[in-house]
Formats: structure tokens, sequence, C-alpha cells
């Protein structure tokens, strides 16, 4: 094989394998079937960035069950899908999947090139790629970090991600068929999670073993990754007030972290904020403990303090929510470990 002629060996084996062995996603069509709905691709798609397909698949069905297309998110309330998606994280996602809905639908469809659906908010040059081939059968190169490891092992490529993401792709555009392109990179992140897996890859039971570049020579350590500097860590405090069954809820700000989310009130968590001063409300507070979450950039450790007096003069934008409800107030998921810490505490104050 010379740099610059495709292979059409790789492709082939692994299209018949997943013939036989694709996973049944909800998202998915399957052989022999029409293909699949845009919409549902592009949903699974915008759900799957960062987030596992077991994680994924419980709000995949519960969001086309009440949304079921384009139209029905489309004039949807903001509110109501931030609150459904809930617990998946990085909600910035959810924000723009309801704008993306209302473009689309005023366009009467989605976009069917990689470029039209990269103007989608949301919608990544990864997004883009996968949904052009999945759904539009359109040939696009789809490379994400399964379909990274699957191809440094093939090719042996030994440089360390990140600057090997370019090598990578050159490698992947190779092995892209023109013809099922979609089904390719679907086959591709089956088996990366299934066959080629970070730890102890399956490699007597996988299709590509033949021309496979790193079988037998520990593939394991393949791709190689720069360290990663650690996360840094903030500190903030989160403030539980409860009175007569009910939590004082607010609204997180639109813009910024959790924008538009129920939340806890808090302290902004600045790393300037030495964890004292005053809550929202004058008066005692004791400490109920801390937990911590991590986010893309950094760590968060919340300490959460209980209001220890009466609040039924507390004031300003929020809302008294009723805590045998609490689980459909759609917090995210830190503020929801905050809550299940508060609740859980001992001391029930008023
Ligand atoms: N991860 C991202 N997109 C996927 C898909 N279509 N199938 C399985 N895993 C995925
Ligand atoms: Fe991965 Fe092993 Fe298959 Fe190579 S032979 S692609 S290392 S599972």
């Amino acid at each position: 094989m010379t740099a610059t002629r495709p292979d059409r060996q790789i492709p082939a084996k692994l299209l018949a394998w997943y013939d036989d062995h694709a996973r049944a996603l909800p998202w998915r069509a399957l052989r022999g079937e029409p293909a699949p709905d845009p919409y549902r691709v592009w949903l699974s798609e915008i759900m799957l960035q960062q987030t596992t397909v077991a994680a994924v698949k419980p709000y995949f069905e519960t969001f086309t069950y009440r949304w079921p297309n384009i139209e029905t998110l489309a004039s949807s309330n903001e509110a109501d899908v931030m609150a459904e998606w809930a617990g998946l994280g990085y909600y910035s996602r959810a924000r723009n999947l309801v704008k993306a809905a209302r473009l689309v639908a005023e366009r009467g469809g989605f976009p069917d090139t990689e470029e039209g659906l990269r103007a989608l908010p949301g919608v990544g040059a990864y997004t883009a790629a996968a949904i052009a081939a999945i759904a539009f059968g359109r040939r696009a190169v789809v490379v994400d970090a399964n379909v990274e490891r699957v191809v440094a092992r093939l090719f042996a490529i030994r440089e360390p991600l990140p600057g090997a993401r370019k090598t990578i792709r050159t490698a992947a555009e190779r092995i892209t068929p023109d013809e099922r392109s979609g089904d390719f990179a679907q086959a591709m992140m089956d088996l990366g999670s299934r066959i080629c897996t970070p730890r102890a890859p399956k490699c007597d039971a996988c299709p590509l073993a033949g021309p496979c570049a790193a079988r037998g020579n520990d593939p394991e350590r393949l791709p190689v990754k720069a360290p990663k500097k650690a996360k840094p860590v903030r500190q903030g405090r989160a403030f539980w007030i409860e009175h007569g069954g009910k939590v004082w809820l607010v609204k997180r700000p639109g813009t910024g972290m959790l924008g538009g989310m129920r939340a806890l009130p808090d302290d902004g968590w600045s790393a300037a904020n030495d964890g004292s001063g005053d809550g929202p409300l004058k008066g005692e507070w004791s400490d109920v403990g801390t937990v911590r979450h991590t986010f893309t950039h950094f760590t968060i450790e919340l300490r959460v303090v209980r209001y220890r007096e009466n609040p039924s003069l507390v004031t300003g934008a929020g809302e008294w929510w009723p805590l045998d409800r609490l689980d459909e107030a759609g917090l995210p998921t830190l503020f929801a470990k905050a809550a299940a810490l508060a609740r859980a505490a001992p001391e029930r104050l008023l």
C-alpha cells in the first residue's frame, strides 16, 4: 500500500463485521432498515458529545418520547429542555439544542452537508461529519476518541496526542470509504468500545487484526498521550435554606457555568473567596459538609451550609421548591449532590 492509495481492505473487513455485530442503538438504522431520521441522529450525536452511550440511552428515550421531532422541540420551552437535560452535564448543549431546533424548523429541515450542519449552534466539526455521514450518506471523516485509538493502533502511530491528531486524521481519511461512511464511522466506534478497548484490546476477536500494525506489539501503549495538566481546584459555598418542607432555589444567569439551570444559591466559587462572609441571609449558618465535582477545566469543592434561623423573609429572585419534588427541579449534578448531602445531614432545624 502506498501513502496515497486508499486502503480498501480495512473498510471492507470492518463493514462486514459491522453487518453482523453492530450494537442496536435507538438512534441507529441497522442493515436493511431505511436511513435513520436526521433529527434522531442529530439529537443522539449532541448527547454523545463527552458522554457515554450508556448514560445517553435513557435521556434519548425521554427526549424523543416528549419531543418526537424537530417541530415539537423547536416549540418547546427552553426551561423544560434544561430540566430534562439535568444530569447529562455540559448544559450549553441543551441551550444550543433549542436554538438549533428553532433554526432547523424555520428553514424546513436539517442542512444535509457538513458545512451546512457546522453552522448550527452546538454542532462542531466532529458532529457535523457524523450527522452528514450517518443521516445523509455523505462521505465524511468522523474522528472521535474511539476512532483515534483504533487508527493510532492500526497504523502504529507513536506520536503523542494531542499533537498526533493531524497524522491520525490523515490516516482515517485514507481508510474512509466513499460508500457507507456513516456505517464505517459507527463501526469504528463499536470496534473501539467493544474490541479495541483502551485496556486489554481483544485482538483475537478483531476483524482488523490482519492489517493492524500494533497487533502483537503491545497495542495497549497506543495512543501515546502527552501528560495531562492537573485540573485546578476551586472552592465555593452553596446555601441550603429550608422552610416548611421547601428549599429556596434560584435560577443561574443565562451565561456562564450551568447557565440557565435551577440551583442552590452560592457564592460564585471565586478563588478570592475564603469561605467566610455572609450568605444570602444574615444570621447563623452551620456546616453540612463538602461535595466535589469535576468539570472540564476544574474541580469544585463546594461547602454546603445550612441556614439555622427562620428564613421565611428571604427575598430576591428565587422560588420555594417542595422537597418531596426536588427530583423534578432539574438540578445539575453538582447541586443534586449538595442537596443530597444537606438532606442526609442529621440536623433538621425548622
Ligand atoms: N458516539 C458518538 N456517536 C456515536 C454513535 N453514532 N454510535 C455509537 N457511539 C457514538
Ligand atoms: Fe485494536 Fe488489536 Fe484490532 Fe489492532 S488488532 S485494531 S490493536 S483490537
